[in-house]
């Protein structure tokens, strides 16, 4: 049972006692008044207190009482606080490190300045001293704050609601309402002189912290200052509202339905080509298929073993392909994949145990614009992303790399189906989400695939079941604004970019969201800003040797990478050292703080814009299933690890599309989709020949 006594308590906060005892005594004193832990923390001694008063009194009792507990909880607080804040723990480690080199100087010969010598203790106030620009810089200030609070509300709860010690000796609450005892009117006595001390440590260090935080806080509206007067109107182009995008929505509806009617290339945007995937995996589905994808930043050889149920087993390896690949010969890529194919096939042993006339079925994953006229019969309308390839465009691409295959004899593969990686993505979620009609790409390229009823398809011609009502629908969205319905938003980088491409004026609308072109928006916009001598000015001038380095980026095409932006926007140190790092990485050597926030304001715009129309877009989509819930598989470097354009993709898509609708990231989509659709063609053929 704890007892209040005058001697234990009031003689450690009388201010003549302080002054006289040592730091030996004091330590020795306060842990003699240090509280049983279990006692600070009986849960049956927290009870709710009458009234104010009550809590009054509560409060100044417990603070007396429990004074060593209270400061150790302020401790470990502070502790906690230090270790959170990294910066704050080295320069707190410095100021150590510096009183410890004082110390042992100090050892040898006392310090002397100008014949003076310097007691001991005035040195250690210089180390601080210097110390503390330091303190300010790394925001200690705020974490002075952050204690002061913490340790306020903590030790306020906690007398507040235990049960002061004369309660325990009298077992009564009412006890606790008397105002009679000598002891209230002593310990408010000393307790008002313990306050008195508080108040004015707690004052001076508020007085630092809010110097602290006041000069930080100019510091940085200075810099935010300097982007609202000179970046804004750079990056206001670039700022689309819900109406623009809701115009965007409008026309991409407009350029679907045209799209459906005929294959007028001359008039529409869309070529929503049909894909003659009229099904959805069942879960009877089974066998093992290979799948080569070809399309995006990656070239990959799959073997996929389907165990009925849904249940896939995948085993796959990329090839990097040579650049001089992507604008040589088209036979010359195909025989490539066919030489990568055999290797995939020879390094996991797959043919062993096969019979002499076992031929694989190989879906071919192949994401540019075909038009289809069966499964397997596609012909390319023209390269996306970077690819140029001769002697490809016009041909049947499902012909071309059979006739790759064939000429390698050891090869006994047959292509089965072209499916277009949306296709892929659409599939491979569907055999898991029964509301799943949409497949969507957010990677290098853009393009989106969807079920649509056949009633509404009054171009499509060619071979499949007719026995089902819808087919999915290819609608190679990447195209559109290409005869100018997206020119209300285009900007003068967007043109620039477009010129200075392979393949001028097509795919405006892939070339303002896809990956492949993120980074290089953003590149011409730093460019943009240094010939306004907005970024790093005068910096070429002053360090000529560096000015290559600079000028390299700067004429560079492609240097710039859609992760360099995903990286950058995200960057939320204080001193924005992640952007730093990434431009000195890429030739922008010291960049200034002033740089990096600007660099990293145009990111963020970049990145939000594609993703408010990408939104945009899938919620067109989503619109025209018209079901009452709707899930998109989605699939692509943008989608799979651009954090921030995904929230952005997210919130923007609730505010336009009414229904309920969810996006799932399709894992390995493409490769084990287009083995589904095998799969299904496989059971089907073999139906069709048994009846
Ligand atoms: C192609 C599409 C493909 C998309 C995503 C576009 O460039 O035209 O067919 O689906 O990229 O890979």
């Amino acid at each position: 049972m704890a007892e209040v006594s005058n001697e234990n308590h009031f003689g450690n906060w009388s201010i003549p006692n302080l002054q006289k005892i040592n730091v030996q005594e004091l330590y020795t004193r306060q842990r003699q008044s240090l509280r049983s832990w279990f006692e600070f923390f009986n849960t049956s001694k927290f009870k709710t207190p009458l009234n104010i008063g009550t809590a009054t009194r509560r409060l100044l009792a417990n603070v007396e009482y429990f004074q060593t507990n209270y400061f150790i909880v302020i401790i470990i607080l502070s502790i906690y606080c230090v270790i959170t804040t990294p910066s704050l723990l080295f320069v707190l480690l410095a100021m150590g490190a510096g009183s410890y080199l004082v110390t042992i100087k100090n050892r040898e010969k006392q310090l002397a300045f100008m014949g003076h010598q310097i007691p001991l203790p005035q040195q250690y106030a210089a180390v601080m001293a210097l110390c503390i620009p330091l303190l300010i810089i790394v925001g200690a200030g705020s974490a002075i704050f952050w204690i002061l609070g913490a340790s306020v509300f903590v030790i306020a709860l906690h007398a507040v609601f235990h049960q002061t010690p004369n309660q325990d000796a009298f077992g009564l609450q009412m006890q606790e309402m008397a105002s009679s005892s000598d002891y209230i009117i002593e310990v408010r006595i000393d307790v008002l002189k313990a306050l008195k001390i508080f108040g004015i440590t707690a004052t001076a260090l508020t007085a630092v912290g809010l110097s602290a935080y006041y000069i930080h806080q100019r510091r940085q509206n200075s810099r935010r200052v300097i982007l609202q007067d000179e970046v804004k109107h750079v990056l206001e182009p670039f700022e689309l509202s819900d109406e623009q995008l809701r115009r965007v929505m409008a026309n991409l509806n407009t350029q679907m339905t045209n799209g459906l009617k005929s294959n007028d290339s001359e008039n529409n945007d869309l070529a929503m080509f049909p894909t003659f995937v009229n099904f959805r995996p069942n879960g009877q589905e089974s066998g093992e298929y290979l799948v080569v994808d070809l399309g995006g930043s990656n070239f990959r050889v799959s073997h996929v073993t389907i165990e009925g149920r849904n249940r896939l087993r995948l085993k796959n390896k990329i090839f990097l392909i040579p650049h001089s690949l992507l604008l040589g010969e088209g036979e010359k890529l195909f025989d490539y994949i066919a030489e990568c194919l055999q290797r995939f096939i020879d390094d996991n042993s797959l043919a062993t145990h096969k019979p002499a006339d076992y031929k694989f079925d190989l879906a071919f994953t192949f994401s540019f614009p075909c038009t289809q006229t069966s499964l397997s019969q596609a012909t390319l309308v023209s390269w996306t992303k970077g690819f140029s390839c001769t002697g490809v465009v016009g041909n049947d691409v499902v012909l071309l790399l059979q006739n790759a295959i064939d000429r390698r004899q050891t090869l006994k593969v047959q292509v089965v189906a072209l499916v277009n990686d949306t296709v892929g993505t659409l599939m491979a979620c569907s055999s898991i989400y029964r509301d799943c009609r949409v497949g969507v790409i957010l990677g290098t390229g853009t393009n989106a695939c969807y079920f649509e009823n056949l009633d509404n398809i009054p171009k499509c011609t060619g071979e499949w079941n007719q026995s089902t009502k819808q087919m999915v629908i290819n609608t190679e969205w990447g195209a559109l604004g290409k005869h100018g319905c997206l020119d209300f938003i285009r900007t003068k980088i967007d043109r620039e970019l477009d010129e200075s491409s392979l393949t001028p004026n097509e795919q405006v609308f892939e070339k303002m969201i896809s990956a492949l072109y993120l980074g290089e928006i953003v590149r011409l916009i730093i460019i943009d800003l240094v010939q306004s001598s907005i970024l790093f000015p005068g910096r070429m001038q002053k360090a000529p040797s560096r000015a290559c380095d600079y000028n390299i980026f700067l004429s560079l095409r492609g240097s710039f990478y859609a992760k360099h932006v995903a990286d950058i926007e995200c960057d939320t140190t204080e001193d924005l050292s992640v952007t730093a790092s990434i431009l000195t990485s890429i030739g922008i050597h010291d960049p200034t703080y002033d740089d990096c926030y600007i660099i990293r304001e145009v990111c963020k715009t970049v990145s939000l814009r594609a993703a408010k129309l990408a939104a945009a877009v899938i919620a067109v989509v989503v619109n025209r299933v018209n079901m009452p819930s709707v899930t998109v598989g989605v699939d692509g470097t943008l989608f799979r690890h651009h954090v921030r354009f995904r929230k952005n993709l997210i919130r923007t898509m609730s505010r336009l599309v009414p229904r309920t609708h969810r996006l799932v990231l399709s894992e390995d989509g493409s490769s084990k989709g287009s083995a589904l659709v095998a799969a299904v063609n496989r059971h089907t053929q073999e139906t069709l020949t048994s009846t």
